[in-house]
């Protein structure tokens, strides 16, 4: 697809933003598309060039973008004001709204971004449990601050730099990194470390190295492992919350964690997320308690209407929604799976409620290092001519496809029809 004017941006772009961009794994080779507006499923660039999307700002857009309640709702809201700081009554029923759809929460505090939500989550279960330590999993992405910036995912694993420069090895040396699905080693190291260990944060479903899904009883497991120690379990739900279902992954498999963070689809299309769960862990927080946390934006009333405004949606829609997001996922996994199968390419193909990605690899890939070991290249062709068909997913291998209830049967046929072209493309340039 020809784009003049997003070569230029990109070459004006790359002089004042490194890289050209404001979030890594939004650059890729040779220039990203620069967007003029979204509608629904698509995104419409500024050369003038369309896409079904499937990146759904990654996860973040559940009901489509430019959804018509929640611009209203944000409309009226601005002509109100954008910031107060000072509390407002839309903070509070949004507030009890969150508590009555995420299933550990007791109270909650509402912050800008996840990475606000897991940095503040795990200060809370250090504060206490007043002890230092904290396990992460391998793969799993909670945000860019420093304690977690260790064999993440997303970006980090795109860009070959599991640990960012500009950490000291101090702050990462209470972060203990255990691998996903293997509860013989988590065992092992809370055996010999349980007793320190504040908080274990984790993905439960892990969408930041591709799509992984948990084994059977890997959740419940960790739920017995960790309460057994007195280890705060944390669900990082930014990804999962209000997609898997309108209790997230905690309704979906039926574990209930100690704390929750939530953000993406709970912002509505706005910087909004949530950290949450018992209010003997939260109720340390300032100014009742000694854990300090703060935000100038934190509960804004424009983001807070717009999450809101989405969440009342979802409420009385779950019915349709969530059934209609799976029944759309499996049939374009299938589709892809078989298309796959058409052109003899090793693949796995994964899906989740309304979340997909495909592996190049013969193999099972059930954490971190199998998703390392999936064919790059060939994900890589296979991106540039889904492009090519009008259809955008995110560039990467280690992140996940997203559906949206704007995704209507056309867009499905279109998308259907471009795996056919982009892995038969990818095929023949693998014999070649
Ligand atoms: C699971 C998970 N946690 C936390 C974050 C960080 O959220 P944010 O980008 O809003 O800071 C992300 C972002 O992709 C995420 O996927």
């Amino acid at each position: 697809m020809t784009g003049t004017k997003s070569k230029q941006l990109f070459e004006r772009a790359k002089k004042v933003l490194p890289g050209g961009v404001n979030s890594p794994v939004r650059a890729f080779d040779p220039y990203p598309f620069f967007v003029q507006s979204a509608q629904g499923s698509k995104m419409y660039s500024v050369d003038e060039n369309s896409y079904i999307d499937y990146c759904m700002a990654y996860g973040a857009i559940l009901l489509g973008h430019a959804q018509p309640d929640i611009a209203v709702a944000v409309q009226n809201q601005l002509s109100k004001g954008s910031l107060y700081g000072a509390p407002t009554e839309r903070e509070v029923e949004f507030a009890e709204l969150i508590a009555k759809s995420s299933p550990c929460i007791e109270m909650l505090r509402l912050v800008n971004s996840g990475t606000e939500a897991t940095m503040h989550a795990i200060r809370a279960a250090r504060g206490y449990t007043a002890r230092k330590k904290i396990i992460k999993f391998e793969g799993c992405f909670h945000g860019s601050h420093d304690s977690v910036l260790v064999k993440a995912g997303s970006g980090a694993t795109t860009f070959a730099a599991p640990n960012s420069l500009g950490i000291p090895e101090e702050t990462t040396q209470n972060t203990i990194v255990v691998p996903y699905n293997n509860v013989e080693m988590l065992e092992e190291v809370m055996k010999r470390e349980g007793n320190d260990v504040a908080a274990a944060i984790i993905e439960p479903v892990l969408a930041n190295v591709g799509l992984i899904l948990p084994k059977k009883d890997y959740l419940n497991d960790l739920r017995k492992i960790t309460y057994a120690y007195g280890t705060v379990l944390i669900f990082d739900e930014i990804i999962t919350g209000f997609r898997l279902a309108l209790g997230g992954a905690q309704e979906y498999f039926h574990v209930k964690p100690d704390m929750v963070t939530l953000g993406k689809v709970l912002g509505g299309g706005f910087p909004l997320a949530a950290f949450g769960g018992k209010r003997e862990i939260m109720q340390n927080i300032s100014p009742i308690g000694k854990v300090y946390q703060a935000g100038t934006f934190s509960g804004n009333p424009v983001s807070a209407t717009a999450g809101y405004t989405i969440l009342r949606i979802l409420h009385q829609k779950k019915n349709e929604v969530y059934p209609m997001l799976e029944k759309n996922c499996v049939e374009l996994s299938k589709a892809l799976a078989d298309t796959a199968k058409r052109y003899k390419i090793p693949a796995q193909v994964h899906n989740i409620a309304s979340m997909w990605q495909i592996f190049f690899t013969d193999q099972q890939v059930t954490d971190y290092g199998c998703a390392k070991k999936s064919d790059i290249q060939m994900f890589t062709a296979y991106f540039h001519e889904l492009l090519r068909q009008g259809i955008f997913i995110p560039p990467s291998q280690f992140e996940t496809c997203f559906l949206s209830t704007a995704h209507n049967g056309e867009d499905l046929k279109h998308t259907i029809e471009a795996f056919d072209k982009a892995l038969g493309k990818a095929a023949k340039e693998k014999t070649n």
